[in-house]
């Protein structure tokens, strides 16, 4: 088989990434290791920049996200008690985020992509890449058991974390950059009511916790803890008991319980690899950098790699190498904004075990100047949205 470029993971880099060339003509095949359903099965984020819910529109799969996703012009700051309106419409000359689940988000990119009739491998098992350092690299998998390859003018690595894509780069040729935090978040799934209109960001002394939602009637709910506990521990009512103690009486009040349709524990990590482009090899998304879920960015950057790609590749087959060889570079700049505002978010509104009194004032009083000064709130406002692309 051959094709212009071979995409390695079908999460939400290596569709979008498909659906935006495939608009363009250039033709893309999708090498993905689990089953459509395993991939529809992870519970992950829900909360999309401006920029992002544009690029989606861009690629064509944006009708059933305006139909059912919920744009939110601003969301609510608990900090020990106290609320803060965080305005974002207001404090961003009207930019807002829309709330729309990923698993809804992959579901409406695979139907656009089978609609379109674009070749996903599902259970291509033992993916390996190869000559990508040359002009004409190439992929090894197995399917039902039988060795295939294919042959492409460029390889994406939007694998996530744990792909094979970056895996394969030489280790001299790679430099990683790490921030592990000694917590954990366990998020809780269940189809009642949001106890608010808006996201709840709430700091207390006994740990963060979050308030989200995937639509009106879908709740999600995050509570930070230790990453020795385990999911069995945390019953539900043991989890809606912990949440109600971080919230304030209204919430409290107002909070609808119910059956979890999913619960997990989730590592909170920071994580950057450097640069993002090897030959014709590119890493997207999750292949090439995490971040803790606090500033709700993990899925924006994906879009903002693949947009960034997508431009280059689209430049290239028009005569120009001027957007690959600068993909890593545009990208690092993003992720590297983002990677900042996500471990400043973290750091702010979560009770570390190791911080000193010493810290624990200036987190304080950082939050403090954050909510009451209009720069300190532009400041996480503008990031919260997004932060404008350079070519815009
Ligand atoms: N061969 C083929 N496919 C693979 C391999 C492999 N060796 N390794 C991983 N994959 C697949 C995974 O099964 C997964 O479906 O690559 C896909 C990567 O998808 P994601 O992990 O969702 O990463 P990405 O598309 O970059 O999306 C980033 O997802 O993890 C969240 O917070 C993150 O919201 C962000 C978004
Ligand atoms: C979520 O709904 O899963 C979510 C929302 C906001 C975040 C993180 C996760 O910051």
């Amino acid at each position: 088989m051959r094709t212009q470029v071979a995409i390695v993971g079908a999460g939400p880099s290596g569709l979008i990434l498909g659906q935006l060339l495939a608009k363009a003509g250039i033709d893309n095949v999708i090498l993905e290791a689990q089953t459509p359903e395993y991939v529809l099965g992870r519970i992950r984020a829900g909360v999309l920049e401006q920029v992002a819910v544009d690029l989606l529109d861009e690629a064509g799969v944006g009708a059933r996200m305006h139909a059912e996703g919920l744009p939110h012009g601003g969301f609510t700051l608990l900090l020990d008690g106290v609320r803060h309106r965080i305005d974002l419409a207001g404090l961003t000359g009207g930019r807002e985020v829309m709330v729309y689940g990923q698993t809804e988000l992959t579901r409406d990119l695979m139907q656009a992509r089978a609609a379109a009739g674009l070749t996903t491998v599902y259970e291509a098992k033992a993916v390996s890449v190869h000559g990508f350092d040359g002009t004409q690299p190439r992929l090894r998998y197995t399917k039902d058991g039988i060795t295939q390859e294919l042959a492409c003018d460029f390889i994406a690595g939007c694998d996530g974390f744990h792909g094979v894509c970056r895996a394969s780069v030489p280790t001299g040729a790679i430099r990683n950059f790490e921030r592990a935090y000694p917590i954990g978040w366990l998020g809780l799934l269940s189809d009642t009511p949001p106890v608010a209109d808006e996201l709840i960001y709430a700091r207390h002394e006994r740990g963060f916790a979050l308030c989200s939602m995937r639509s009106k009637t879908r709740s999600r709910y995050y509570l930070q803890c230790a990453l020795t506990e385990k999911v069995e521990q945390w019953s539900d009512q043991r989890f809606w008991d912990e949440l109600r103690l971080r919230l304030d009486p209204q919430a409290a009040e107002a909070l609808v319980t119910g059956p979890s349709l999913e619960k997990s524990i989730a590592p909170l990590r920071s994580f950057v690899a450097e640069p993002m482009r090897f030959g014709r090899l590119f890493l997207a998304g999750d292949a090439a950098h995490i971040v803790p879920p606090t500033g709700a960015k993990g899925l924006n950057l994906a879009a903002s790699d693949v947009r960034y790609l997508s431009r280059a590749l689209i430049e290239f087959y028009a005569g120009s190498a001027a957007g690959i060889d600068s993909y890593s570079e545009r990208c690092l700049r993003r992720v590297w904004k983002a990677e900042r505002f996500s471990w400043w978010m973290t750091t702010l509104l979560h009770n570390f075990p190791d911080a000193d009194p010493f810290d624990q004032r200036v987190r304080q009083a950082e939050l403090d100047y954050v909510v009451h000064s209009v720069a300190g709130r532009t400041t996480l406002a503008e990031n919260y949205v997004g932060l404008p692309f350079d070519d815009d």
